[in-house]
């Protein structure tokens, strides 16, 4: 059986002179909530608008449910529902006049307009507030009015651009529970730039930067990868007040050289007698005595080496600005969602805590 609800192949798009996206390829399969992670600008909306058919790609294709976006994009508007970045509700309409509204729009009439309202309604529990009128609601009613109108048409793919964004911890609580209970039957891409909402809501997580995917992971293996040991290499210039770019690049090379090292970035903290590398190792092996030995080959001298650990927000501003490691993409590895499910339970309240502790590079 192919389960694949969403496939996106060497997306790009450009505005004039903007790269906003360079070939973007993923897969969501059936079932799947997916966070979409990445700082401003990154490129998470444009992606979701390819998606839904609001923009085209300059390249590249996809696919929703078997149909091109190119090709089919009617059948695409149906299996998907859309809530965008900010919301066009009509602030003067009643709820129920604006679901009626959105109902007709989708091609429903009669009996079936009444069915469907009943039904988003009940699901965001929105059945308390439906004659009153939107602008008098608070931002996480409207926010549960612009999911009914995603929902309305009973779509199997919700599509949900920051639908956490500026809510209190009370609101963003119940918002995700309300994505988690819908997402049990349906495919789910969310966007946010909170790793601890991503942590908390999905099972997986695409990380975006500069138009590129950088990781593709689950967040029980990004937070696994955050609890890892790396290292500070601190290295004397090769003549005191003076950078050279060849010097830096020779140090970095000899480190990644290292059998038993990951990657090699360059470290904030130098000055104009030391160049600070940070290193990050294979599966947490102690590369102290490698690091040594390789200044010793190189014939460059270590001044200093420093174990740190790397906490999540360091891993996902190493992911998101500069070099990014190549190892990091395309490493998922699938756990079952039941598991995925208990620990994301456990992580909730901490994410409740946590809600404006946005990770912005
Ligand atoms: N209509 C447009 N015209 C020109 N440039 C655009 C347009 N829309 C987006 N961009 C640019 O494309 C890039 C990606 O923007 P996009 O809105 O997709 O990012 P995002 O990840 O959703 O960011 P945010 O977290 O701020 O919502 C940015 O550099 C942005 O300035
Ligand atoms: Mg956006």
């Amino acid at each position: 059986m192919n389960d694949v609800m969403i496939e996106a192949r060497d997306l790009n798009k450009a505005y004039g002179p903007v790269h906003a996206l360079r070939d973007v390829n993923f897969e969501i399969r059936k079932g799947e909530v997916l966070g979409f992670l990445g700082p401003n600008g990154a490129g998470k909306t444009t992606t979701m608008k390819i998606l839904t058919c609001f923009i085209a790609p300059s390249g590249g294709t996809a696919k929703i449910n078997g149909a091109d976006i190119f090709e089919q994009p009617i059948e695409v508007r149906k299996s998907i529902g859309y809530l965008p970045e900010s919301t066009p509700l009509y602030p003067e309409m009643l709820v129920l006049e604006y679901l009626e509204f959105i109902a007709r729009m989708r091609g429903f009439r009669g009996d079936e307009v009444k069915k469907r309202i009943r039904t988003a309604v009940e699901q965001t529990s929105l059945g308390d507030v439906i004659s009153k009128e939107i602008r008098a609601l608070s931002k996480g009613y409207r926010q549960r009015v612009g999911l009914a109108q995603a929902l309305i048409h009973e779509p199997s793919i919700l599509i949900l651009d920051e639908p956490m964004s500026g809510l209190d911890p009370n609101q963003a609580s119940e918002i995700r529970n309300l994505i988690r209970s819908i997402g049990r039957e349906r495919t789910v891409i969310l966007s946010t730039h909170n790793l601890a909402e991503v942590q908390v809501t999905c099972g997986r997580v695409l990380i975006i930067a500069n138009g590129r995917i950088v990781a593709d992971d689950t967040p029980d293996d990004l937070r696994d990868r955050a609890g890892q040991a790396s290292y500070i290499a601190t290295v004397a210039s090769p003549e005191s007040g003076y950078r050279d770019a060849k010097f830096e690049t020779q140090v970095s090379e000899a480190l990644t050289q290292i059998s038993r090292v990951k990657t090699v970035k360059k470290a904030e903290g130098d000055t104009s007698d030391e160049l600070q590398f940070h290193v990050l190792p294979k599966d947490n092996h102690d590369v102290r005595a490698d690091i040594f030995k390789a200044a010793v080959d190189g014939g460059f001298v270590l001044l200093g080496l420093e174990k740190t650990s790397e906490d999540l927000g360091a891993v996902f501003r190493g992911l998101t600005t500069g070099d990014v490691s190549e190892s990091t993409a395309g490493s998922r590895k699938s756990k079952g969602d039941a598991d995925a499910h208990a620990a994301n339970e456990e992580r909730a309240s901490q994410a409740d805590s946590d809600e404006n502790t946005s990770e912005e590079s």
